[in-house]
């Protein structure tokens, strides 16, 4: 029997009918049952970061995505790109792991997804040096940008093109292998 991982799967995008939420969840639905995944669903609820308010274990939601960090054997991000960037949420969410280090040596993948021909390259790029920064194992063959997004999920979250299944399905393949 191959090991259990637990996977910490993160959208970078609030919206209800995010398509970077429906990836993430049409991603988890591919996947090997090996690999289990934890939807994390704080990152509208934390504070803004401060150092000043990070003292012990930080405010509570900070301690709970510390620990939901901490267990999880790896990181799936699947985020979009606002103003040319990473979305403030995300970005607020990664402020508060730099100094506690819960990224240091955590495979991680990284998927921006983008309605434009772009596929959120800024966001991804930006994503990409932040995530090196804390020491993150950018996971080889697992990361992704994905232009033209609506063409490639439909509105109920499938993935339509199978190149793009494929490729997802690869992604998970080195996520599961980095973990090990
Ligand atoms: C966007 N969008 C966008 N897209 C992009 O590729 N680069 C960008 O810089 C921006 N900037 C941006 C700013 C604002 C204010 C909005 C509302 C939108 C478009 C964005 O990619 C699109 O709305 C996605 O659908 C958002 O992702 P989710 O929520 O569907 O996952």
């Amino acid at each position: 029997m191959r090991k259990l991982i637990n996977i910490l799967a993160i959208s970078g995008s609030l919206r209800q009918n995010s398509s970077n939420t429906k990836l993430m969840n049409a991603i988890i639905a591919l996947a090997p049952e090996n690999m289990e995944f934890t939807i994390y669903g704080d990152l509208g609820n934390l504070p803004h970061f401060n150092p000043d308010i990070d003292v012990d274990d930080g405010p509570p939601p900070i301690g709970g995505l510390r620990a939901q960090l901490k267990e999880a054997n790896g990181v799936l991000i699947c985020t979009p790109e606002y103003g040319n960037g990473v979305p403030g949420v995300l970005k607020n969410a990664l402020d508060w792991i730099v100094s506690s280090g819960e990224f240091m040596n955590k495979p991680t993948a990284v998927i921006s997804a983008s309605p434009s021909p772009m596929g959120g390259d800024k966001a991804y790029d930006s994503l990409l040096l932040t995530l090196k920064m804390m020491n993150a194992v950018i996971v080889e063959s697992g990361t992704m940008m994905i232009p033209h997004i609506g063409l490639k999920l439909t509105t109920e979250g499938v993935i339509s093109d199978p190149e793009t299944k494929e490729e997802l399905l690869s992604l998970l393949k080195a996520l599961e292998q980095a973990c090990h």
